[in-house]
């Protein structure tokens, strides 16, 4: 199993180039279900779960075709709608083939996630959502067992802001008879992404980016070609890279139009931060302040970016107070810094982080994806070596995480 091997205190400094969003590339590979047509989307990562998904779709009978980050999708004929276990519980997101293959072929049967590292992260919302649009759904044997005629257009209020559970029911109503209306909808920027991928397949979609998302079904969508958004996440977390090392970096291909909360937080810490139209730049203090955060559904702090905040306070000035409301068992990475000598205590879902002068370095393991990014940027603040074990978390979400930091100067190199 591969580790990375991270020599800790060099600054970064330099340029490097953001990736298409994971995030939005899964949902948007999902949506070329809907339709007979070829799809081709541009700027997907080239990540672990981007492949997992490609192959999910072709087990489905999908053509695939990938050059570079460009993926041709064609989807004429599904021969088998469903997602096993398999490559479910590799990936949580393989559920959002769930709306599109109940709203196109009538019938679906996909694995029931189950718990994660994070925490337990049930579907009922997906699952309620669907049956307002008339849907039967059957969980048996570990599966959800869907059928339908022709989905019909319905109003939905999700109990809580869900994600992917907005791209789902988002995705299955382009094909319903009638209007569908989601109230509390997801509002994050992939949401959005999503919603104009679709509507350059013909979809009739209004509001995406507020909490109350219009769908009135069409007959068919065609096909379409569509560019994934930058990675938010990504290009916060080497924004984090860079403020935890004194660093002055630039990245490229991103936008910090999604990144408001981030980039705050980045400020208040000390950090110099200069935004252009696709470009980021920050420098880093020669000693971060501690920033308190609590993440909450978009526009708020996201939880992606928790645990590389909590990374970045190890080594701040003064005691910061993190609060998780999203997940909740988003905590593990707490023990795996203070293995390098971080001082934080644990509290339910609240954790207070008081910065120490230096960490050292250590063998740590990752734990899930964002977990294992949290634990890179310590090791390379830290002094000595850190080795971080079970990276294929990190592979992944984050697109040649190595080469990447090598080009900003960071001592890094993957071992097996
Ligand atoms: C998505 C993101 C993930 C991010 C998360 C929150 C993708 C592929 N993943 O995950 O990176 O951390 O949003 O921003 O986009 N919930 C239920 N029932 C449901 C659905 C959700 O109880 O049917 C709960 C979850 O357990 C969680 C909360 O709602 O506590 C939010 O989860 P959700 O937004 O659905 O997360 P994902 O879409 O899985």
């Amino acid at each position: 199993m591969d580790k990375l091997l991270i020599t800790g205190g060099a600054r970064l400094n330099g340029e490097t180039a953001i990736s298409g969003a994971k995030n939005a590339a899964l949902p948007i590979l999902c949506a070329a279900l809907l339709t007979r047509e070829p799809v081709t989307i541009t700027n997907v990562p080239s990540l672990n779960d981007t492949r997992t998904l490609l192959k999910l779709l072709e087990e489905m009978g999908v053509k695939t075709q990938r050059e570079g980050d460009t993926v041709r999708l064609d989807a004429g004929e599904i021969t088998n709608p469903m997602a096993s276990y398999e490559l479910v519980k590799t990936m949580r997101a393989s559920v959002l083939v769930l709306g599109p293959l109940v709203a196109r072929c009538g019938q679906a049967q996909v694995s029931l996630p189950g718990g994660c590292g994070i925490g337990a992260r049930p579907v009922d919302q997906h699952i309620k959502g669907l049956q307002a649009m008339g849907a039967e759904i059957r969980v048996e044997h570990g599966y959800m067992h869907a059928t339908a005629r022709r989905l019909k257009g319905a109003r939905i209020f999700t109990d809580m802001v869900t994600v992917t559970g907005t791209e789902n029911l988002m995705m299955a109503a382009c094909l319903a008879d009638g209007e569908t209306i989601i109230e509390n909808a997801a509002r994050e920027p992939e949401v959005v992404d999503l919603a104009n991928c679709l509507i350059s397949m013909g979809a009739q979609i209004s509001g995406a980016g507020t909490d109350k998302i219009r769908i009135r079904g069409v007959e068919a969508l065609h096909g379409a070609t569509h560019a994934v958004m930058p990675d938010r996440i990504e290009t916060g977390t080497y924004l984090c890279a860079a403020a935890a090392t004194g660093g002055d970096i630039r990245l490229t291909n991103t936008s910090a139009a999604y990144l408001d909360a981030v980039v705050d937080k980045l400020m208040d810490a000390g950090c110099d931060i200069t935004i252009e139209r696709d470009a980021i730049r920050l420098k880093g203090p020669a000693r971060l302040n501690a920033v308190s955060i609590r993440t909450a559904p978009y526009p708020a702090f996201p939880t992606d970016m928790q645990a590389q905040f909590m990374a970045i306070n190890c080594v701040a000035n003064g005691t910061a107070v993190i609060r998780e409301t999203i997940f909740e068992n988003r905590f593990m990475h707490a023990v795996e810094l203070q293995r390098l000598g971080a001082d934080i205590k644990i509290d339910g879902n609240t954790a207070v982080v008081t910065g120490v002068q230096r960490l050292l370095g250590a063998t740590v393991m990752a734990t899930d994806l964002r977990a294992s990014a949290s634990l890179v940027i310590a090791g390379l603040a830290a002094e000595g070596e850190t080795l971080v074990d079970r990276i294929y978390h990190l592979d992944r979400g984050y697109e040649k995480l190595e080469t990447k930091l090598a080009a900003l100067g960071a001592n890094v190199r993957r071992v097996s």
